[in-house]
């Protein structure tokens, strides 16, 4: 799906967190937001998803205003699994909540698919490590077949190794489902390796955007301050 986003304003109270926000995310390929914290990067992608009204400005969806938000799905900033749900029907949740029980095969597939044992099917969130969290709610986001993938900060929290492996699958899934991802990460890295496009939003409003394989050759200063980790407030 292709998603085209002009002139963008979201205020919470008076406040505007995002100012004038226009960009493109292109169908079937994968699109990076980057940005310091509290940017608002999880505000765009979850007003995106409609999960908050816009105040001005226009999201189309394939050029229209109206769309199915079944077709989307999202792997929340802070993984969200629920404690009380076992492993499978974390992944499983929206057939689960429905009383649906013919799940297993499945889950099972969708843990092949990112690399979780079948031994943890039956066990508890809190009983699996940090890495693997990750992996069930990427496929909780992957259950419904989405056309679009939101995923907010998949990395975040994990070593190098494990970001790596999050960062194969992403890119695995990608390509071999023919989704549509969104992606917010503060790991420059991982941009390169799994995005397309990058946008960098920096006081409201997209101050560079580009190729992703070219982000260390950006002439944006603000953008080469965020990349070395400088203070961006000047
Ligand atoms: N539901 C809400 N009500 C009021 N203010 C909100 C709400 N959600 C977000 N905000 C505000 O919007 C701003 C941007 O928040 P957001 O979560 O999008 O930042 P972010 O760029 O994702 O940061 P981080 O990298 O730390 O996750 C913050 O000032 C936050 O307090
Ligand atoms: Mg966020």
């Amino acid at each position: 799906m292709k998603i085209e986003i002009q002139n963008l304003k979201k205020k919470f109270n008076k406040n505007y967190v995002l100012k004038d926000i226009s960009l493109t995310i292109e169908k079937n390929k994968s699109t990076i937001i980057l940005g310091q914290s509290g940017c608002g990067k999880s505000v765009l992608i979850k007003t995106i998803y409609q999960l908050f009204k816009i105040d001005s400005g226009s999201i189309l969806y394939d050029g229209k205003s109206e769309v199915d938000i079944d077709k989307f799905s999202m792997l929340f900033q802070y993984g969200a699994l629920f404690d009380s749900l076992k492993i499978s029907e974390n992944i499983a949740f929206t057939d689960y909540i429905n009383n649906k029980t013919n799940f297993h095969k499945k889950v099972f597939s969708l843990m092949n698919d990112v690399g979780l044992d079948k031994s943890i099917f039956d066990r508890y969130p809190s009983e699996i490590s940090g890495g693997m969290k990750k992996r069930v709610a990427f496929a909780r986001a992957l259950y419904k077949n989405p056309k679009v993938i939101f995923l907010d900060e998949p990395t975040t929290g994990l070593d190098p190794i494990n970001s790596d492996k999050i960062n194969d699958l992403i890119l695995k899934v990608i390509t071999k489902r023919k989704v549509t991802a969104v992606s917010i990460t503060h790991d420059i890295k991982s941009a390169i390796r799994t995005g397309d496009n990058y946008y960098f939003i920096h006081d409201g409003i997209i101050k560079d955007k580009g190729d992703c394989k070219k982000i260390l050759k950006t002439k944006n200063k603000i953008f080469k301050a965020f990349i070395d980790g400088a203070d961006l407030k000047y």
